[in-house]
């Protein structure tokens, strides 16, 4: 629930519209109770042959006569009554008498004021209706029936607005918390989006926003507007007697512990079924994704398997949701009838024998019409309609309240990588990048890194190697602040960059990544990436750069290509081209290459490392790779292995005296040989 509450803060900017759907609300209401009014002079036109006129004029009589006898009751209490009392010569019982008396009195002078005012009322009636009401019975029943009908459309144009306001008043409050999550989950720390998979944010992004949205469209829609539909008829049906209809609500409490009961339920029901969605996002976003594996490796029958269980899952925790839903209904009608028929039962007897009194209480004040009790039946049958639909009012918002839940709980996380605003910007690189004793684990007890220490110059080219998960992507994922160290510090020209400024070091920085990453766009936007007003000249000489230009031009539409998802449409090598000319734009500072030509052939690298050269003279770059060759233009090798450096130094400085160098370096002839 809390977390209910905390996504409805989002609805208070549009209150003004909340506030103009309940006015619609309201008058709804008081045009649907007013409608069922309509029954009882119906029906007396129908039946008792009467005029609106001559109805009025016998109600209004009845009215005068009540109050003319309860006045009568009065006079003779207090003329005859009360004299003969005082002549009791017993006190006490004098006394006594005296105080019942003057009780009476009291209840009779309440009774006769009220009595008044329905007179007024009714007298004002009797002015509209003689100056408006046709006298002919048939044109009376046809007019009552155009004011129902033009009340309904009213009714209707209200309804309209009411749904509408409280509509947009929700997609609105969606809308921004969709973008305040957005915000939120694409400052998460490289290591939350592992954790999370990105599967689980896009279910919450979409199934439990929608969940969200229909349960709040039901708290401001139905919530308002329903109860007020049944307490507009509860209010028209106390007019024609309060006591019966209180009768009719004693069954609410029960209604209201049956609803709690189910919504419990359905709150745990809907969590699961929002958890089953996001594990079907995330068979259907690896399979799709890898669809080349899984037709390679004709994987489709296992994946299919996988699929189905899932679905089958969704679909039995699902049916739970469904018949917690389907089943109150049918509870709420059975309970709303049984008060009606009780109800009704006792009105039935009360019209029968034209009494106003079961068992000593006082039901109505006058004996009830059989037209009257059939409009009361009518305005209390109407109630089913609006209990009917917040049946399921409850469940709604419970699974709102789920969907909440996981939304921010997922907000919630804070990124252990914070851009601090306030802190000082880093100036551009010139002097040093340092890593002092760091030590690095993704999970604890895990080391991945252990007390690396070096220090480069600005200017020079770094190269990484070492087997498979030695740690050399990690390494270059510290100086872009993906992670920070767990302990030591990661320094550029002497600045620890935890106390710089995020973005001002993040925009100095240009990389190609292990694994290619483009954007289902053109090639032009592709490179521009980084850099978005580049001139398309800068972005021509960082493709040439990256010897991408002359393939580009042989596309369909030169840069203007759609390159498709992931870069579907380019070759390997291609896209690792287009991948370093995005980094190159940039004009980076630090520039990190994690086997950025690793899928380039042999004579393209070749080509490619001359023209590096020359670009990589005013940065300093970090050059992971497998190839030995490569490593021509290092200026020096850092050797990892296991997270720890093993030797740091020049290709024949390593040659000498690191032996695991060696032991590269021999394998790499060999290949070549071959
Ligand atoms: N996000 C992660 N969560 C947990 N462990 C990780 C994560 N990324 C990498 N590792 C682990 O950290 C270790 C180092 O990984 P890293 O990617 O730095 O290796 P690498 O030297 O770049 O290897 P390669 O040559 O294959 O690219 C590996 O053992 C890997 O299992
Ligand atoms: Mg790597």
């Amino acid at each position: 629930m809390k977390n209910l509450i905390r996504a409805l803060q989002f609805v208070w900017p549009y209150r003004g519209r909340l506030a103009l759907s309940i006015l619609c609300a309201l008058i709804v209401a008081l045009l649907w109770g007013a409608n069922f009014m309509a029954i009882s002079p119906i029906l007396n036109l129908l039946g008792k042959e009467q005029n609106l006129q001559t109805q009025i004029d016998l109600e209004i009589q009845a009215k005068e006569e009540q109050i003319a006898e309860i006045a009568k009751g009065l006079d003779d209490r207090e003329k005859i009554e009360i004299p003969k009392v005082m002549t009791w010569p017993d006190e006490k019982a004098r006394d006594n008498r005296l105080l019942e008396l003057t009780r009476l009195t009291a209840k009779d002078e309440a009774a006769i004021g009220y009595a008044r005012s329905q007179l007024y009322w009714l007298q004002t009636g009797r002015m509209l209706i003689q100056r408006f009401a046709p006298t002919d019975r048939f044109e009376t029943l046809a007019w009552l029936l155009a004011i129902v009908v033009i009340s309904i459309a009213l009714k209707g144009f209200f309804d309209f607005w009411q749904e509408s306001l409280v509509g947009s008043a929700v997609s609105l409050s969606l809308f921004d918390l969709r973008n305040r999550f957005y915000r939120s989950a694409i400052h998460y720390d490289m290591s939350q989006f592992t954790e999370e998979g990105t599967h689980e944010l896009m279910a919450r992004f979409t199934n439990d926003m929608d969940a969200l949205s229909a349960g709040c469209k039901t708290l401001f829609g139905k919530v308002v507007a329903e109860p007020l539909k049944a307490l507009s008829c509860i209010a028209f049906a106390c007019m024609i007697s309060w006591r019966l209809t209180l009768l009719f609500l004693v069954v609410v409490p029960i209604a209201l512990f049956f609803m709690s009961k189910v919504g419990r339920y359905m709150k745990k029901a809907s969590r699961r079924v929002l958890e089953s969605m996001s594990s079907l996002y995330k068979i259907l976003q690896e399979t799709f994704q890898g669809i080349r594996i899984v037709k390679a490796f004709t994987m489709e029958r296992y994946e299919r398997r996988r699929f189905f269980l899932g679905t089958k899952d969704y679909y039995r925790k699902g049916m739970w949701v469904i018949n917690l839903e389907a089943i109150s209904g049918p509870v709420m009608e059975l309970l709303g009838v049984t008060a009606i028929a009780g109800a009704l039962l006792v009105g039935a007897y009360l019209v029968m024998t034209g009494e106003t009194h079961i068992w000593g209480f006082r039901m109505t004040i006058d004996p009830l019409t059989p037209a009257a009790l059939l409009n009361l039946y009518a305005l209390l049958a109407a109630i089913a309609d609006p209990v009917r639909k917040l049946s399921n009012v409850y469940t709604k918002i419970q699974s709102g309240a789920a969907g909440a839940d996981r939304i921010f709980h997922a907000m919630d996380k804070k990124p252990k990588v914070r851009n601090n605003p306030q802190a000082p910007r880093l100036p551009r690189h010139r002097e040093s990048v340092e890593f002092r004793e760091v030590c690095f684990s993704y999970s604890a007890g895990q080391p991945i890194l252990t007390n690396v220490s070096f220090r480069v110059r600005f200017g020079e080219t770094i190269a990484l190697v070492g087997r498979n998960g030695s740690g050399k992507t990690t390494l270059v994922g510290l100086l872009a602040r993906f992670f920070d160290p767990d302990h030591g510090a990661v320094l550029v020209d002497g600045h620890d960059i935890r106390r710089m400024n995020l973005r001002s070091l993040r925009q100095q920085l240009g990389l190609v990544s292990q694994d290619t990453m483009l954007f289902d766009d053109t090639i032009y936007n592709n490179i521009a990436y980084g850099k978005r007003h580049a001139k398309p000249e800068e972005v021509e000489a960082a493709a040439k750069q990256a010897l991408a230009h002359d393939f580009i031009l042989k596309q369909r539409n030169g840069y203007e290509t759609r390159i498709g998802e992931m870069g579907g449409a380019l070759s390997g090598g291609q896209r690792q081209r287009i991948a370093l000319a995005r980094a190159i734009l940039r004009d980076p500072s630090l520039l990190i290459l994690d086997e950025a030509t690793s899928a380039a052939d042999v004579e393209v690298e070749a080509s490619i490392h001359q023209t590096l050269r020359q670009f990589m003279k005013n940065r300093t770059t970090f050059l992971i790779t497998h190839r030995l060759n490569m490593l021509e233009i290092a200026d020096r090798i850092v050797v990892l292995e296991n997270g720890r450096i093993e030797a740091i130094g020049t290709h024949l400085e390593l040659l000498k005296c690191c032996s695991t160098y060696q032991r590269l370096h021999e394998v790499n002839l060999q290949r070549q040989a071959a």
